[in-house]
């Protein structure tokens, strides 16, 4: 079980130009602070080129080691596809990641199990390693679903991809009701349902290579709650937002998992 912890930070959409290429160079400049983790930033899409430059990750390998990452993508490689951005585009730019499926693109912009599905084959035959989000919501748990929610998430977005796709893809679970709330997961219930995606993966590969797959735990992950879930065997790394936006807790969030080697 070689997984090397993973912690992206997903700005969403916000700061500036200026605020964008400070923090990518305070995050690479610190970097060491967390050498254990992999760490990547994922900027808003004008600000990619700015941050790709700060991390010296222009040429596609980081010299800070930092990685960089997209938001969302188109699922065609170019065309007809206005205010859209493809997958070639973002490798061209120094993406390794891109996230896929947030759980604010499936409630605010109508992504379904099968656009993501769509986005997750191209972005891995362009050579992009995708973040799968899925997660259920407060309804979801209280009507006791998330065990079905999450399958159905799960199943749906990775269909068809081979073992040797898994294997470059991380999955990130975030209940849409920590999002943004302040209310974190407890670290049983993320271990529950990352166990749950374990094993969701075995049966689309098998255990072995589910055994590789990095699975993120994201929804209001601060530095200060980020040591328990680091504890959990089945938690590989968080998707961070808000926190992401101020490199002191970024960096101790990247810190604590480091702590817990796989
Ligand atoms: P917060 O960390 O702000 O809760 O956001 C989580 C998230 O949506 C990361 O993708």
């Amino acid at each position: 079980m070689d997984r090397r912890k993973i912690v992206a930070g997903n700005w969403k959409m916000n700061l500036d130009r200026a605020k964008a290429r400070e923090l990518a160079a305070a995050v690479a400049a610190r970097a060491g602070e967390a050498a254990a983790t992999e760490l990547v930033l994922c900027p808003p899409a004008p600000y990619l080129d700015t941050v790709a430059t700060a991390l010296g990750s222009a040429g596609g390998s980081s010299p800070s080691g930092v990685a960089l990452g997209a938001q969302n993508m188109h699922d065609k490689a170019s065309g007809a596809f206005t205010g859209e951005v493809a997958a070639p585009m973002l490798l061209d730019v120094g993406c390794r990641y891109v996230i896929l499926g947030h759980s604010e693109r499936r409630t605010l912009f109508g992504e379904t199990d099968k656009i993501v599905n769509a986005k997750a084959k191209a972005a891995l035959a362009a050579g992009l390693m995708p973040i799968v989000c899925v997660g259920e919501t407060l309804e979801e748990r209280e009507g006791g679903r998330t065990e079905a929610v999450v399958t159905t998430q799960v199943n749906g977005s990775l269909a068809g991809l081979t073992a040797s796709d898994l294997e470059k893809t991380v999955v990130a679970y975030e209940p849409v009701w920590a999002i943004g709330t302040g209310k974190v997961a407890t670290p049983q219930q993320a271990q529950d349902v990352h166990a749950l995606i374990r094993a969701l993966l075995g049966k689309l590969a098998s255990p072995t290579l589910a055994a590789r797959v990095r699975i993120q735990y994201g929804g209001s992950v601060k530095p200060d709650n980020a040591a328990d879930l680091a504890s959990q065997p089945d938690i590989d790394g968080a998707l961070v937002g808000g926190a992401s936006l101020k490199a002191d807790d970024f960096l101790g969030i990247a810190a604590a998992f480091g702590r817990h080697p796989a």
